[in-house]
């Protein structure tokens, strides 16, 4: 009886308190109640027992009042007819079973000096108070004792060890306080031992350690500490031993290798540290091993399901390393499986079998890496898989679609690439389904749109593309959907508005058009809605009014209209949040107010386009030329996008794979071609340290950037987000970035992979006389357009925008034919990547934007401003700013400079040729804007790279271009004169 008690209340409990962490066998627990108390309870009805009678009367007069009257058969002087007493044979109390009546009181009245017969003890879930009295050491003939769930306080008393009759001993669930007493080593008759769920503290006792016959310790959740004595290893009858929830600390000792008949192990959440023993590997039947939660290393037991019984294996958020155990892959028990948060390797195709009863298996934040295979369509009883953020590749098999029982599927940050097999819109019982930050294409099967129970879709960071199905207003359950950052077309499906319980919906950075559709407004209780970057037009329906769950929008970078709806979301949103539309008005702070009328004003860009227009007219011929040069530049630009996706695959692939997956190799041929970063190989310095030239092998040349400051330290903990950032950093590709291979992170020596290119930084480039004579016009313009480019790029395409933080002229690296390479993206945030202050460690005086003096908020008006320095710097051939600060200080009120006075002398700027006279002008007149003083005016990166290809100036007629005209006064009216008037304004804004 006492036992069956520990199955029907102890398993539920556990299974409750493990049930949303952790994965636990309830099966194991059963063990324990196997050895229930068989003796008959049938009491013979002998000669009176008044002695004992009257002893367990004065216990019942003791107790509280409502427990006195659960005993009123307790009354007489045969205590053999009293509830829950039986005696033996010769009419003696031998067994007591009051587990489960409710009673409260203490043991203080019980004189157990009388009871001396008892062989059977169980007052298991009462509420029996205060302490365990010393004198049950009188029970000298007692070998069941049952206290659990209880509310007993205080230390074990050490008699307890002087009954050495004693074969089960269950205190479990009390709160009992204190060292466990030695003396419990002398029970020598114990099989079973429980003081689970209290507040033992102090070390474990090595006399536990002379308990031979134990088969079950339970001492799980306790306050316990010590490490696990090496005299464990004597322990050789155990079959269950449960530590978990501790302060055990330690490596495990080898000696656990003689508990061979373990088949419930569970270590978790304590602190044990370094690997475990190889003798690790004798323990082969085990049913359950629980290791998660400590700080274990090295590789997982290969042996651990040999005896073929392993049901429950959880090894998660530890560090440890190296391959899967080779006896899983046929370890057809298996139901759940957790290896998640370590750094395990290998190729998970090969390495995993078949499992036809698993349940839940949790692989993610990993280094594995192979493909999924055919055989997951076995686990057929599978409800969660997890996979996700390893480096996982190929496709989705379709025949993932044949695990019908699967409710979770996270497959997110890995590599995965093909299409989304449209069979998963046959697992109908999904509930979350994951597949973001891989390089999965195609469009969304319509298929989707069966999952019914389906509540959160997130497809984000892929490269989706076609339209968003209308399909999924049929996922009636959906809570949150995510699918930015595709290349998602046409308009948002009205449909979406079908999905009422919708709370979270992110289309951000797709291609998105035409207008918002009003039945969004359908999603009453909707809380984030991101739509921002994406081409939105139109305006903002007002039936958005109505959506009073908002709490979260961002509608930026659209090309939205009109006023704002009046509802909370939107009248207290972040300038941010609604910046870079066409034309929105309302009281957002920043947007101007809406008029009644609702006419628009013009904003300046528009103007822009439409002067253009005009002298475009004017001049017929030259229509017709611009033209041209714009298609050329959308084929070519075109022609780079897809070469750029074409490249993608072979040979950078390879690069990642070396970088991250074999560290060690690569770090050792860097070495080797440096010779140890001998100084012939250095080629220059740079903000984030020294640069050498690695030639690895033939046509293999790399850059190696070794960093001042090493991540050691705080690392590890970071280690997850900082390899993303280095595989999104190495994901970039444009012509005019420098490539970042990878980084490598070694005790001594830190550096990070570059693109090598020949002629150094385009700072070292104009400070030599020889070469920049040799960098021409046609070259520098070219370089100011390449920045112009780059940084467009990552602003405006790379989604969301990556913000350089620190350009100089000093990271912008010239190849052979002169052609602009940025180095340095992301680099700022990837050595420090938590600081907040980032304007002492990232940026470089006389490059940063005046309003990060009072702001520690990059923006991209920030990296605009640096552009604007160096565009300058490329066509004075100097820093402005050195030439700037000497005027400044000589004379309070500036005179006027005429801008063919303050070109590079060394190239002869009398000598510009008409076209590239123009574009100089028109670098400067941008290079201006650039400068402004106010975030906010300054132009975006994404104009100015547009202004820069059209290669006409914009304001000012084609025969104002000769740089002698442009120093006569009299040419105030045209754009020329505005040149120089802000160039006055930058020098006074500099003072
Ligand atoms: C698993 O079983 C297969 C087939 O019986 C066998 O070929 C393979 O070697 C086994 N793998 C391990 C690791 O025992
Ligand atoms: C909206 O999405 C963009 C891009 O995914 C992100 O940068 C931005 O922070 C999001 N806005 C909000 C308010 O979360």
């Amino acid at each position: 009886m006492a036992s069956s008690f520990l199955l029907s209340n102890r398993s539920p409990f556990a299974v409750f308190f493990f049930f949303s962490l952790f994965l636990v066998g309830t099966t194991s627990f059963h063990g324990v109640v196997a050895s229930a108390s068989s003796t008959s309870l049938f009491a013979i009805d002998a000669t009176e027992n008044k002695d004992e009678a009257e002893a367990l009367l004065h216990w019942k007069s003791t107790l509280a009042n409502r427990s006195q009257s659960l005993l009123s058969s307790w009354h007489g002087h045969n205590p053999c007819r009293f509830t829950g007493v039986a005696c033996n044979d010769h009419g003696a109390i031998s067994h007591l079973s009051l587990s489960s009546l409710g009673l409260g009181g203490t043991l203080d009245g019980l004189d157990f000096s009388r009871l001396t017969n008892v062989v059977s003890f169980d007052l298991s879930n009462n509420s029996i108070h205060g302490s365990i009295p010393s004198s049950i050491g009188n029970l000298s003939k007692l070998n069941f004792l049952d206290l659990c769930f209880n509310k007993l306080s205080g230390n074990i008393p050490p008699s307890i060890g002087t009954q050495e009759t004693l074969h089960s001993l269950y205190l479990c669930a009390n709160q009992l306080s204190g060292p466990i007493p030695p003396s419990l080593g002398n029970l020598c008759n114990l099989t079973e031992l429980g003081l689970s769920r209290n507040k033992l503290s102090g070390p474990i006792p090595r006399e536990i350690s002379d308990l031979s016959n134990l088969k079950s310790l339970f001492l799980w959740e306790n306050e316990l500490s010590g490490s696990i004595p090496s005299e464990f290893g004597r322990l050789n009858s155990l079959i269950r031993l449960d530590l978990s929830e501790n302060n055990i600390t330690g490596p495990i000792p080898s000696e656990i290798g003689n508990l061979t008949n373990l088949t419930l192990l569970n270590l978790a959440n304590n602190k044990f540290f370094g690997s475990l023993p190889y003798e690790f590997n004798k323990i082969t039947r085990l049913t359950t091993l629980h290791l998660y939660n400590n700080e274990l290393e090295g590789e997982l037991p290969k042996d651990v399901c040999l005896g073929g019984s392993l049901q429950y294996f959880t090894a998660n958020n530890n560090q440890f390393t190296g391959p899967i155990p080779t006896s899983l892959e046929n370890c057809s028990t298996l139901i759940r499986l957790r290896l998640d948060g370590n750094q395990l390797t290998g190729n998970i195709t090969e390495a995993f079998g078949i499992y036809p009863h698993s349940d839940f298996i949790d692989l993610s934040s990993n280094r594995l890496n192979g493909e999924l295979s055919w055989k997951w369509k076995h686990c057929r009883n599978l409800t969660s898989l997890r996979i996700s953020n390893n480096d996982i590749s190929g496709e989705i098999p379709s025949i993932f679609g044949r695990m019908a029982q699967l409710q979770l599927l996270n497959l997110s940050s890995n590599n995965l690439s093909g299409e989304i097999p449209r069979e998963l819109g046959r697992l109908s019982m999904l509930f979350e389904l994951d597949l973001s930050n891989n390089s999965i294409m195609g469009n969304v099967p319509t298929e989707i749109g069966l999952l019914s129970h389906l509540a959160h879709l997130n497809l984000a960071s892929n490269n989706l593309r076609g339209s968003i199905p209308g399909q999924l207003g049929s996922c009636k359950s959906l809570l949150s959907l995510n699918l930015s950052i595709n290349k998602f077309r046409r308009s948002i499906p009205l449909e979406i508005g079908n999905t009422q319980v919708l709370e979270v919906l992110d289309l951000s950075c797709n291609i998105l058009s035409e207008n918002i559709p009003g039945e969004l407004a359908k999603l009453r209780n909707l809380q984030v809605l991101n739509i921002s970057h994406n081409s939105l037009s139109g305006s903002i329906p007002q039936s958005f009014g109505d959506m009073s769950a908002l709490t979260s929008i961002d509608i930026s970078y659209n090309d939205l209209e009109g006023p704002l709806p009046n509802v909370k979301a939107f009248n207290e949103a972040p300038f941010e949040a609604i910046q870079h539309n066409k034309g929105l008005c309302g009281n957002v702070v920043g947007l101007s107010k809406c008029n009644s009328t609702g006419s628009k004003k013009p904003n300046r860009h528009v103007g822009a386009k439409i002067t253009i227009i005009l002298i475009l007219s004017f001049l017929g011929f030259l229509l017709l030329s611009c033209t041209f040069i714009v298609l050329i530049i959308v084929y070519n630009r075109r022609r780079r996008i897809i070469k750029r996706e074409d490249n993608e695959g072979a040979t950078d692939l390879d690069f990642r794979r070396i970088l991250g997956y074999d560290g060690k190799v690569f770090y050792d041929r860097i070495v080797e071609a440096t010779e140890g970063f001998d100084s012939k190989y250095y080629v220059g310095e740079g903000a984030y340290g020294i640069v050498y030239k690695a030639e690895i092998s033939e046509g293999q040349t790399f850059a190696v950037k070794q960093t001042r400051s090493s991540r050691e330290g705080t690392e590890i903990a970071d280690l997850v987000p900082f390899e993303r950032e280095i595989q999104a950093l190495s994901n970039i590709r444009h012509r005019n970035i420098v490539k970042f291979y990878g980084f490598c992170s070694h005790a001594q020596r830190c550096f990070l992979v570059y693109e090598y290119l020949e002629r150094g930084s385009l700072r070292t480039t104009l400070n030599d006389d020889q070469r920049s004579i040799e960098f021409g016009w046609d070259k520098r313009i070219n370089v100011v357009r390449g920045v112009a480019d780059a940084l467009s790029y990552m602003h405006r395409e790379c989604c969301p925008p990556l913000i350089h933080r620190d350009l100089t002229s000093n990271n912008i690296l010239l190849d052979r034919d002169y052609e602009a390479h940025v180095s340095d993206f992301g680099t700022a945030r990837l050595l420090r990547p938590d600081s907040s202050n980032w304007t002492t460690i990232a940026g470089t005086i006389g490059y940063i934007a005046p309003e990060l003096a009072y702001s520690s908020v990059p923006t991209e008006k920030c990296d605009v401003y640096s552009f604007g320095v160096i565009a300058l710097e490329t066509i004075m051939g100097k820093h402005p700013g050195d030439y700037v600060s000497r005027e400044c200080s000589s004379s309070a009120q500036t005179k006027l400079m005429m801008l063919k006075d303050v070109l590079d002398q060394r190239l002869s700027p009398s000598r510009l040729g008409l076209r590239d006279a123009q574009d100089v002008v028109l670098i400067a007149k941008l290079a201006f804007e650039c400068l402004q003083a106010n975030p906010r005016l300054r132009p975006t990166m994404g104009q100015v790279s547009r202004e820069l290809r059209i290669q006409v100036p914009l304001d000012m007629p084609l025969s104002a271009v000769s740089l002698e005209q442009l120093s006569d006064p009299n040419l105030k009216k045209f754009g020329a004169f505005q040149v120089m008037l802000r160039f006055e304004v930058f020098m006074c804004y500099c003072v």
